[in-house]
């Protein structure tokens, strides 16, 4: 629910549990007044403190009054060069080359439903649920015109924002930043939380208190990256899982991006996200705007688990557009790690052969089957189907794969192309390089410009012709390298900073069109694993690869701090063959299957190879997630332990809508001489009913939940038990 409140001049919006509320105060300076717990009927703003700061300046309309800077109270969008020195939320070059911009309230307008952000993925939904709050600001002298633009989806304490930003001059301007999302507090002492790794380590939870200046994560990679997730956690320094207050905030985009927080010297704290000013500057010419990406933010008043659990049901309702929607997806067999790019027709025939008889229902063929692709040196940009490996082309293959009842699925990686490709040496000007330079190779490839619409149109022209000629439900998208030398042969030298945004929105339109010509298709994102694991892309793409990294151990690492914001329907997780290629550590079958089943569940091995017990092992594990895969996809989620902690265990649970079904899944680690007898308190039972526990026994949840289920001593490393509850 969005309210004004003219007589006090108070926007406040609230979601079932949280309220936030902002001020239009005097000198129409819009202040950010309030964002936590629900609170009821108050104009906050009887917490923000007018007093005369020495080296805080004062708005020149203040007069006298040296009780006024901006310098000293909470702003919703933080302005630059007139008195607040903490983080800008924009900043611009106006034509006399001053940066300043000074931001006033003109109106505010309340709708509803929810706005959409033209060629910019963005949460959904019609019908009453959503409502729209627009806020109108103006510089005058800089005559730039701002949209602040909050989306409430009330049943998930959910409240979106994204800016646009409006040339209302006569002179172009350069806009050099602007960021999704401003959150000042009047506190500081709370502790920040980004999500970090690398290349097969993604996604590992970073909890530090904030301290006096600016700290944060960014990405200049070109993509969302490996490395730092656009998601952030504010919150308490005593808050937990279960308990104290937080502030989960997800960017819904895929390229270079920035989440800071400052403490400043009033210990107030503020938190930017959004696009990153790294190589930014935008061109506004009169009459136009400028979109910034979506932010999304939940605020919890009961730690992490409830905060995950709104944007989990948000982004799977409102965010991904599945086509498997309400439906079970088919279980996946994916050649990759069984034959890398060393395949014939005949060979992935027996594969998928095994594989339907072990139950599984989709066939993926990984990169390999275009151009002369052979090894990671050539063939990428050309999307032509390699009869040498595949006779008869896709159409035979795919026949031959749907006889065995299976559906079949592709590899793309359409923003790249190998220096040995017909399409590079056709185009050696398609590729992102600055004039005089000699591109940057990494894993053997070059980025196309998919900033300019006649290379996308060219790659879009070849993989939908490929699409088109035989029945393929799936697609899996991947791209395997960072951005290098960002320069576009399509731009003039003032517009270059423009490339690097202009690249993903370009990423943004090839996947609407795919969306939009194929609609039942669906779409796994991949960028070498899990380096482009966000928002946007999952408004496309509704699962995406989690890491490179199969080990079950270090995937429940993985899986862990994904899960802080994003459901496990959305990551792809696989069954691997031991040694593991990237630790060479052996994990037990049944290990494997329960950690892939946190996740999109399938496998990516030679299934031939399996002894007969591993046989019978994967078709007891793709039974039981078929059985239960409604659960998983679409129950709650419940983080049991923190797999970092280095415990006896890491477990987890998913409960169903009206918590008559769970499934309790838990993984030992190493093993260690004498185990202890270990009890799981069990979460978001219903305390009322009472429960049969693998088909046995009748156990009131609030008996579960307190004292917990008395977990089996491993006797070797890597274990796995699963509980499946059921109320009488
Ligand atoms: C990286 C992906 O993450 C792998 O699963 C596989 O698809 C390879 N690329 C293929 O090149």
């Amino acid at each position: 629910m969005i309210l004004y409140d003219a007589q006090n001049r108070t926007y406040t919006i609230h979601t079932q549990n949280t309220t936030y509320q902002m001020k239009v105060w005097d000198y129409q300076v819009l202040l950010h007044a309030y964002y936590g717990p629900r609170v009821e009927g108050a104009d906050l703003s009887y917490l923000l403190r007018c007093k005369d700061r020495g080296f805080s300046p004062n708005p020149n309309e203040a007069g006298g009054d040296r009780t006024f800077s901006l310098d000293t109270f909470p702003q919703e969008y933080s302005t630059f060069g007139v008195g607040d020195y903490r983080l800008p939320s924009i900043e611009l070059e106006s034509s006399n080359g001053s940066h300043t911009v000074d931001l006033r309230y003109v109106s505010g307008e309340v709708r509803k439903g929810k706005y959409g952000l033209e060629g910019l993925p963005a949460f959904y939904g019609g019908g009453d649920a959503w409502e729209t709050l627009s806020i109108i600001l103006r510089d005058a002298a800089a005559q730039i015109e701002v949209e602040l633009l909050y989306g409430v989806l009330e049943e998930y304490d959910l409240i979106t924002r994204a800016v646009r930003v409006k040339n209302a001059g006569r002179e172009t301007v350069r806009l050099l930043r602007c960021a999704s999302l401003c959150l000042d507090f009047i506190h500081s002492g709370l502790d920040m939380i980004t999500f970090n790794g690398a290349h097969v380590a993604e996604r590992r939870p970073c909890r530090v208190p904030l301290h006096p200046g600016i700290q944060g994560v960014d990405s200049t990679r070109g993509t969302s990256s490996h490395q730092h997730n656009p998601f952030v956690i504010l919150c308490g320094q005593n808050a937990e899982e279960d308990y104290g207050l937080c502030y989960g905030a997800m960017l819904l985009y895929s390229g270079n991006f920035q989440a800071l927080a400052e403490a400043d010297q009033f210990q107030n704290s503020r938190l930017v996200m959004g696009l990153n000013p790294y190589q930014f500057p935008w061109t506004l010419e009169p009459g136009t705007s400028f979109t910034s990406p979506e932010a999304a933010l939940v605020c919890s008043p009961s730690g992490f688990g409830q905060m995950s659990r709104q944007f989990h049901k948000a982004i799977r309702k409102n965010l991904i557009r599945d086509p498997y929607a309400g439906r079970r997806k088919p279980v996946l067999i994916n050649n990759w790690e069984a034959t890398e790019m060393n395949f014939t027709a005949d060979k992935l025939v027996e594969f998928a052969q095994e594989a339907s008889g072990l139950g599984m229902e989709l066939f993926v063929m990984d990169d390999g089957w275009f151009g002369v692709r052979n090894d990671d040196n050539a063939g990428l940009g050309d999307w032509t189907v390699n009869e040498e490996k595949l006779p008869g082309g896709l159409k035979a293959l795919v026949e031959r794969i749907k006889a065995l009842g299976m559906v079949f699925g592709l590899w793309i990686e359409p923003e790249m192309v190998n220096e040995d490709s017909d399409l590079y040496r056709a185009h050696p000007d398609w590729i992102l390089n600055v004039p005089g330079r000699r591109p940057s190779r990494s894993r053997n490839q070059l980025v196309l410009d998919f900033s300019r619409q006649d290379v996308r149109d060219n790659i879009y022209e070849q993989i939908k012709k490929v699409l088109a000629s035989a029945d393929i439900s799936y697609v899996k998208w991947d791209m395997n390298r960072s951005l290098t030398e960002v320069w576009s042969a399509a731009l003039p030298a003032g517009r270059q900073g423009e490339v690097y945004h202009r690249y993903v929105l370009g990423i943004y339109e090839f996947a609407e069109r795919l969306s939009q010509d194929f609609p039942g298709l669906l779409l796994e994102g991949c960028s070498g694993g899990g380096g482009r694991f966000d928002g946007g892309m999952l408004y496309y793409t509704p699962q995406i690869w989690c890491s490179d990294n199969t080990d079950a151990a270090d995937r429940l690492r993985i899986q862990y701090g994904t899960s802080f914001c994003y459901p496990v329907s959305t990551m792809g997780a696989h069954v691997s063959a031991v040694p593991n290629g990237v630790t060479k550590r052996v994990i037990p079958m049944d290990t494997r299957g329960v950690v892939a089943m946190h996740g999109t569940f399938g496998y990516k091995m030679d299934l031939r190879a399996c002894t007969p017990e591993e046989k019978e092992t994967v078709r007891r594990q793709t039974a039981q997630f078929k059985e239960h895969c409604m659960l998983i996809q679409e129950g709650d989620y419940y983080r049991l332990s923190d797999p970092f902690q280095n415990g006896p265990y890491t477990a987890w649970e998913h409960v169903s809508a009206n918590r008559r079904e769970a499934l309790v899944s838990v993984v030992t680690g190493t093993f260690r001489g004498a185990p202890p007898f270990l009890a799981l308190p069990l979460k978001g039972l219903d305390p009322a009913l009472h429960y049969r526990v693998n088909g046995e026994g009748d156990w009131p949840g609030a008996v579960l939940m307190q004292t917990g289920w008395p977990l089996p001593v491993p006797d070797g490393d890597y274990q796995s038990f699963q509980l499946y509850l059921e109320a009488e």
